[in-house]
C-alpha cells in the first residue's frame, strides 16, 4: 500500500554554484542566478502494510507532523541557499528532492513505514521525482 502526503512551500532562491565565477553561472542558469521564488508543492508516498491493529499504513497526522518540522518549517517563507539542511548545495530542485529524503527517511522508518518516492512540483510545467539511490 502507498499512502502521499501533499504540502506545499514558498521559498526565495538562487542558482548559483560557489565554485563558478559570475560569466559561468549565468551561462548556466541565466536568469535563474537572480533572486526569485517559487511556490513548491511536496509529495511525500510512503509504503507500507496495512496495520491490523489500526487499518493505517501509518498515522497520516504523524506522518504531516514530521513533513513540518523537518522541512516546512526550516524552507516556507525562506530563502533556500541559507537553509541547514541545505548549506553548500546548488538549489535546485533536483537537490531539493536528494537533501529533502536524508531529512525525512529515519523519521518514516520510525513510524514503520518506508520512504518511497518523493516527488516536488517547482511550476505547473516542472516537476521531479525521486527514489532514494538505488
Ligand atoms: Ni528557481
Amino acid at each position: 500500500m502507498y499512502i502521499t502526503r501533499r504540502e506545499r512551500f514558498s521559498s526565495a532562491h538562487k542558482l548559483i554554484n560557489k565554485n563558478l565565477d559570475n560569466y559561468e553561472n549565468s551561462q548556466i542558469y541565466g536568469k535563474c542566478c537572480e533572486l526569485h521564488g517559487h511556490n513548491y508543492e511536496l509529495f511525500v508516498t510512503v509504503h507500507g502494510n496495512i496495520n491490523k491493529k489500526t487499518g493505517f499504513v501509518i498515522d497520516l497526522k504523524d506522518l504531516k507532523k514530521i513533513i513540518l518540522n523537518k522541512v516546512i518549517r526550516k524552507l516556507d517563507h525562506n530563502y533556500l541557499n541559507d537553509v541547514d539542511f541545505l548549506k553548500d548545495q546548488i538549489t535546485t530542485t533536483e537537490n531539493l528532492c536528494v537533501k529533502i529524503w536524508e531529512q525525512l527517511e529515519k523519521p518514516i522508518k520510525k513510524l514503520g513505514g518506508k520512504l518511497y518516492k518523493l516527488k516536488i512540483e517547482e511550476t505547473e510545467n516542472n516537476s521531479f521525482e525521486y527514489f532514494g539511490q538505488s
